[in-house]
């Protein structure tokens, strides 16, 4: 009798050879390899692993829930080692976590990994964090606690000292064709005419010269970072089995980082070429074949119109889940303005796309926040894109009178005027500086928009106790030039025993996140299934919407402003979730920095 395996390829192997043949000219030797490769992959999966990809295959929805709660972290800044994270569950599951995301871990060398990005070895562990066997350790712990484990993927590129670029820098001619490889500049002077920069003050140019062996490679992200190129199969095929070596270690969640870059193509700007759809399509597939459990998180950080196209379609969905980007930084723009409506416009775009569409919510993450804002739509209200971003990199650097925000501006690019920004939620919301309840209110407020939206709420760790800005990167000689560092410092341990003290500000942040999560987490409404519209209050500086579910119907409100707002109710006769009283009146206060949860079942309505 067959196995599920076997089953799995039948079903979708016309799609798959289909995919594969048009991108690889039709080399069958290589697809062959390809479908071994994941007869092997499969034949190593283990017994738990699988049985969990059965129960999902059953329980798809099981992103869905509105009992799902993230966390982003560095394991060393957390706890120094996988060992370490391990011992820390307890920690995550008191803050409520069951889906945790852990950043780079694999092998890298230092002074050269840009975080953890730049992957010398996608089969070992850094040796600081411990080893493979730590991480699967973890994993089987994870599993055992019901938290599952998000890990990078990092598929664009390697590190300059992995042993495909080291034999390449050989002279070896096979390891140089899986990147791109020139003896002179004409035609990485021809793609420079058409392609952006990623980081054009840190890294500028996308590609490097190799002095030792007389070479030009191509480097979009930093010099030692080479990009693969997947025009080859044999580089499909063996970063297809890396992703899947990883799923096998127990992974719930890979991370496709920087997936809109993979596909090169001569003068095009070489972001999500249809080829990079191909790509996509053909490693869910490679994981419903072999680890049905396993999902996609796709890193696409790029405007809306370029983003959805990364779900694929019902019946050829690509990736599992998707950062909300946009709605990301249009928060910290409302911020800012304290005009709620460019949110709002966000907020009805989201609802409009399928109901199927599942996205990641944070405040902030491991890097900057790009000011990818609507600025065609922004242009109706007289506001230029280039005044507008240095607008908000003053506020948000503190340089804005009056402001009591605490970033640092990121790939600063004066030719362009397009600086990002770095810095931690609760010192962007002026915890560092400002009057402390006002800005705890501001965090808890924007936390609060972030559990409302549909998908899965990702907390940066470090947010749930107010961790300010580390500005000790500037003295490390391997981190001053990036300021992502500011926001990535070491987890105080210090300020996270006060978390049960309400005397102290970690003890309100972490007490009134945990009240919102459960709160959240015990009311199905908060389902990424929940029918969402936004609301006019009648007040810009005001967010409101409404989400429907299960004859439930919840209506929230957001001031983005300091000052006191007074509203019509549009949910009279409703109860307030965060203080349990009946909310009888036709008016409704809402403080500085205020929101209120309003619950309505169908028979009061
Ligand atoms: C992604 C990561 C970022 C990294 C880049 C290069 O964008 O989020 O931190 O610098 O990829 O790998």
């Amino acid at each position: 009798m067959k196995n599920q395996m076997e089953a799995r390829l039948q079903e979708c192997c016309d799609e798959l050879k289909w995919l594969y043949c048009e991108l690889y000219h039709n080399d069958q030797d290589a697809f062959e390899y390809f479908v071994e490769m994941l007869r092997r992959c499969y034949a190593q999966r283990k017994t738990a692993l699988r049985r969990q990809d059965e129960a999902r295959l059953k329980n798809p929805g099981w992103l869905r829930s509105n009992k799902l709660l993230g966390m982003m972290l560095y394991v060393d800044a957390f706890a120094g080692n996988l060992q370490g994270v391990e011992e820390k569950l307890p920690y995550l599951q008191e803050c409520g976590v069951n889906y945790l995301h852990l950043m780079p871990l694999l092998k890298t060398v230092k002074g050269k990994s840009d975080g953890g990005y730049a992957v010398a070895d996608f089969r070992s562990v850094q040796p600081e964090l411990g080893t493979m066997e730590d991480l699967e350790h973890l994993a089987d712990a994870c599993r055992k606690a019901g938290i599952s484990l998000c890990l990078d993927f990092v598929m664009n590129h390697t590190s300059d000292e992995h042993e495909w670029a080291r034999a390449a820098r050989a002279g070896d001619p096979m390891a140089r064709s899986r990147y791109f490889f020139y003896d002179n500049w004409d035609v990485p002077n021809l793609y420079e005419q058409t392609v952006p920069q990623v980081f054009p003050t840190t890294a500028p140019g996308n590609f490097t010269w190799l002095d030792d062996c007389r070479q030009v490679v191509m480097t979009f992200f930093y010099p030692y970072q080479w990009d693969l190129n997947y025009a080859n199969p044999m580089v499909f095929n063996d970063m297809t089995e890396n992703l899947l070596f990883l799923a096998n270690r127990g992974m719930d969640v890979l991370r496709l980082d920087a997936i809109p870059y993979i596909w090169k193509e001569l003068g095009t700007d070489c972001r999500n070429r249809p080829q990079v759809h191909t790509l996509s399509r053909m490693l869910k597939l490679a994981c419903y074949i072999v680890c049905p459990g396993v999902a996609l998180l796709g890193e696409v950080v790029m405007e809306p119109e370029k983003v959805a196209p990364y779900f694929g379609t019902p019946e050829k969905p690509e990736c599992d889940i998707l950062y909300n980007v946009t709605t990301m930084c249009t928060t910290w723009h409302t911020l800012a303005t304290r005009d709620t409506r460019l949110l709002r416009r966000q907020l009805e775009q989201v609802c409009a796309l399928p109901k199927g569409c599942l996205f990641q919510n944070y405040l902030r993450c491991h890097d900057d926040i790009g000011w990818g804002l609507d600025y065609p739509w922004l242009s109706h209200f007289g506001i230029g894109e280039t005044p507008h971003k240095k607008y908000l990199n003053d506020w948000f650097t503190g340089q804005w009178p009056g402001s009591w925000s605490r970033g640092e501006l990121y790939n600063d690019d004066p030719r362009l005027g397009d600086a990002r920004l770095c810095g931690t939620t609760a010192s962007l919301c002026g915890l560092e500086n400002w009057d402390q309840l006002q800005a705890l209110r501001c965090d808890l407020m924007l936390h609060a928009w972030m559990l409302t939206q549909s998908g899965i709420p990702v907390l940066y760790s470090g947010d749930e106790i107010g961790q300010l800005n580390d500005y000790s990167y500037h003295e490390d000689p391997d981190k001053w030039s990036d300021s992502r560092y500011l926001h990535r410092g070491k987890f105080p341990w210090e300020l996270a025993e006060l978390r049960r003290d309400t005397d102290t500000i970690q003890g309100q942040l972490f007490q009134g996140l945990r009240q919102m999560e459960q709160i959240r987490a015990a009311h199905p409404v908060f389902c990424a299934d929940a029918l969402v519209w936004p609301l006019d209050p009648g007040d810009n500086g005001v967010l409101a919407l409404q989400r429907r579910y299960g004859g439930q119907t919840l209506t929230a409100l957001f001031n983005f402003s300091e000052h006191p707002r007074t509203l019509t109710n549009p949910a009279p006769g409703s109860r307030d979730l965060m203080t349990g009283a009946e909310v009888p009146d036709r008016t409704l206060e809402l403080q500085g920095y205020g929101f209120r949860w309003l619950l309505q079942e169908d028979a009061d309505v």
